[in-house]
């Protein structure tokens, strides 16, 4: 494998494991995915299959999962060395957090075997007590990456939610789909709100791997690049995602710049108005 391109874009969340869940269907479907990604400049991947985190509760049933993902990913790995030499293609898990114990003591449950695990809550609620169950992980000794804070039912303006997961040390990964509107108006001012007030640490695809789909990399770029925030997206899809793969937590991301002129305006009067 090559040294990674300092200037490349990390992605930390998608779903390139062939046939485990359902992302990339097969390793065609990660080939495709994987040469459309390059040419939006991303040459490092962690891919996150899902899990479900009360499987961790049962050693057996884990070891099993875990044993069918790692053979499914090397056989990936394998093609995108062949085909795309320039890629670094590491693996981790979207850990579903159905069990307020889940057990991350697995380094294949992590981000690229780091200390950072992606974790989401069930069909996109999010159920009483996330603060300790985000706080008992940090406890342990792990980095909580909360994924698409922003698809979230309930997180309300004031993103209170959010603040107190920040508190117990979680971080926040914010889709490129929902910047560009992909899940709805209120997820998308959601990750607006995030980003300007500096507390989305990463951006990613969240990508599925069917060609029907597209990445929305390029859309949620020229969104943040008209607002002038060329230097929050290096943070957002460089810096921090590479401070993950040497274990490091993110730097803080500056805000999202003040917009001004006639068209902040009413972009501003809209919002409050779905505010
Ligand atoms: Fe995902």
């Amino acid at each position: 494998m090559a040294m990674p391109d300092p200037m490349s874009l990390i992605d930390i969340h998608s779903h390139l494991v062939p046939g485990v869940d359902d992302g990339a269907r097969d390793v065609q479907a990660v080939l495709d995915s994987v040469q459309r990604m390059t040419r939006h400049g991303i040459r490092r991947i962690v891919t996150t299959p899902h899990i479900d985190g009360s499987l961790s509760l049962d050693p057996e049933r884990l070891e099993l999962r875990l044993d069918e993902v790692t053979s499914a990913w090397e056989y990936a790995a394998e093609a995108i060395g062949e085909h795309f030499p320039e890629v670094e293609f590491r693996r981790g898990h979207e850990v579903l957090l159905d069990v307020p114990n889940v057990s991350l003591t697995d380094p294949r449950m992590r981000l690229a075997g780091t200390s950072f695990v992606l974790v989401e809550w069930p069909r996109l609620q999010l159920p009483p007590g996330t603060v300790p169950v985000l706080q008992r992980i940090v406890d342990q000794g792990f980095r909580p990456v909360v994924a698409h804070p922003e698809r979230y039912q309930g997180m309300g303006t004031s993103l209170h939610v959010a603040q107190r997961w920040r508190e117990a040390g979680a971080y926040l990964q914010v889709n490129f789909g929902s910047l560009a509107g992909r899940f709805g108006s209120e997820s998308q001012a959601t990750a607006y709100r995030l980003l300007r007030r500096g507390w989305a640490d990463y951006l990613a695809s969240d990508f599925h791997g069917h060609a029907r789909l597209k990445l929305y990399k390029s859309e949620a770029w020229a969104a943040l690049e008209e607002l002038g925030a060329e230097e929050t997206l290096t943070y957002l899809s460089r810096t921090n995602p590479g401070r993950i793969l040497s274990d490091e937590p993110p730097l803080p991301v500056p805000p999202l710049p003040v917009e001004r002129g006639f068209w902040a305006k009413l972009r501003g009067m809209l919002q409050r108005t779905t505010a």
